[in-house]
């Protein structure tokens, strides 16, 4: 048999077609726009995330035999506030996982509400991104959209609804609304009372590989493809690529190098930091994970490449970059705030330690070593729980480069594995549909089988060390900075 699956992201939606062995037959990837309305202000639109998955659906599937597709599954851009009326109409744009507005809205919940309380109800404390703020602020700057709304969803939520007409969430995705009971896997009734939420305008919560339904008769018949496509409730983009990379069970680790960057770390059991530095969210696997999130990773990059060098080869641009560990120039990867370790959505980027000797490749370097100093802050707070990270895994299109691999083993010492495919959440939502279609048994039975490292990046002594002095001066900037922002 054959399965769908769906990477909701930023940037774009990436579809990936999978057998039930696990080998990828084709992958298709559609654009869509990317609205700034304010500064720290970060929307789409609902319908564009349709209309392209529809696009790449049909693409995906137009050479295949279509009687063997059994099941779509997703692995969604996290976060995301999407709102729909009595009429099933889209209210405004969603807000994304990247969007700043919600500084007050956050610091009432951190403050007024207090982090004791929200831990103790989610595991987590809020963050400018996450989607409890987010109806706070809806409901102050919005009064007349936040009386209309009928459901609340998250965007890949939005395609299964489009798709099948289940209203459905899972419990990965949901986690980081800050409106579930993390542990204990369902709604928390203080949450939905602070926010003013109805449980009735929330989706049904399930498990990622728990099918939600099958594809509405005109969207087969649209599609092309038989009625009984079972539509498999999916999870946030990271614990897909997490699946994806067979980062399931206890104790591995996932590097994410997206639009944002992240460090994923599976558990069997459910724990929480106790400066809930690191989200503490359920996994697709069935059990938790941690997390670290950092706002802008291969997006800085992105950024710097094609807004300010005006080239989008990026080989070409890192293939000048020789002296690694050795550059002066330091960047700070803050282009939309930070959430992991600063939790400020004003934070910005910035340059520093720059000489008339300095060259471009020097620049490009610095912003490659900013992410990944980025990212050791977060393995940092792992380390400090005693969490011992020996090697990760790693995915997303800033994975693609040799040299950030290099970079991240040695600013972060540990070894990192490459895998067979790097395409994370698409991989992961086709492997948590085979699942939901009973190709598997269970997730960690399907990650086992599918996927496969075909080489490793070892950190070198002496890089580590040259790498260590620069991340004990990078560690340094921020908190001298902060006051600028
Ligand atoms: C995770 C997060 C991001 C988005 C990116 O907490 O906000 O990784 O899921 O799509």
């Amino acid at each position: 048999m054959l399965y769908i699956g769906v990477d909701l992201g930023t940037s774009a939606v990436k579809l990936l077609l999978m057998d039930g062995a696990g080998k990828i037959h084709k992958m298709v990837s559609k654009e869509y726009p990317l609205y700034f309305p304010q500064s720290g202000w970060s929307e789409q639109r609902p319908e564009d995330w349709f209309v392209q998955s529809m696009a790449g659906i049909r693409e995906l599937t137009e050479a295949c035999r279509k009687e063997e597709i059994a099941g779509i599954s997703f692995g969604g851009q996290m976060h995301g506030l999407v709102t729909l009326d009595k009429n099933d109409r889209v209210i405004r744009p969603a807000i994304l996982w990247n969007d700043g507005r919600t500084g007050e809205e956050t610091d009432y919940l951190n403050q007024a509400i207090g982090k004791e309380k929200l831990s103790d109800y989610t595991a987590n404390i809020a963050f400018a991104g996450f989607t409890a703020p987010k109806l706070l602020w809806m409901k102050k700057h919005e009064p007349e959209n936040f009386a209309k709304i009928a459901k609340i969803m998250l965007p890949k939520d939005y395609l299964a609804y489009r798709l099948s007409g289940a209203f459905c969430t899972d419990v990965s995705d949901a986690s980081g609304m800050l409106l579930l009971d993390v542990k204990n896997r369902r709604w928390s009734k203080e949450m939905l009372e602070i926010c003013g939420v109805r449980e009735e305008q929330l989706p049904r919560l399930y498990e990622s590989y728990e099918a939600v339904g099958t594809l509405k008769p005109e969207i087969a018949k649209e599609l092309g493809l038989p009625q009984a496509v079972k539509v498999v409730a999916g999870a946030g983009d990271n614990a897909a690529a997490a699946v994806g990379t067979g980062t399931v069970g206890d104790g591995m680790c996932n590097l994410s190098l997206g639009t944002s960057g992240t460090i994923f770390i599976s558990s069997e059991k459910f724990g929480v930091d106790e400066n809930n530095a690191l989200h503490s969210f359920a996994h697709a696997d069935g059990n938790y994970h941690l997390m670290g999130c950092m706002l802008s990773a291969a997006s800085c990059n992105k950024w710097w490449s094609e807004e300010i060098l005006k080239t989008d080869d990026f080989g070409a641009e890192q293939a000048g970059i020789t002296k690694l560990g050795e550059n002066n120039v330091f960047y700070l990867p803050y282009l939309m705030g930070e959430r992991s370790p600063h939790n400020n959505p004003d934070a910005r980027a910035m340059f520093i330690g720059m000489s008339m000797d300095t060259a471009r490749e020097d620049m490009t370097q610095a912003v490659l070593e900013g992410v990944a100093f980025g990212l050791r802050d977060s393995l940092e707070i792992a380390r400090s729980l005693g969490i011992q990270i020996e090697r990760t895994k790693i995915c997303g299109g800033g994975a693609k480069s040799v040299l950030w691999k290099k970079i991240i083993a040695n600013v972060m010492n540990i070894k990192v594995d490459v895998i067979e495919s790097e395409e994370g959440p698409a991989l992961g939502g086709a492997m948590l549909a085979a699942v939901g279609c009973g190709e598997y048994p269970d997730v960690k039975t399907a990650a086992d089988k599918i996927v496969k490292v075909i080489d490793t990046v070892e950190p070198e002594p002496g890089l580590v060390q040259k790498y260590e002095e620069r991340y004990q001066k990078f560690k340094k900037i921020y908190p001298a900075v902060k006051g600028l922002f």
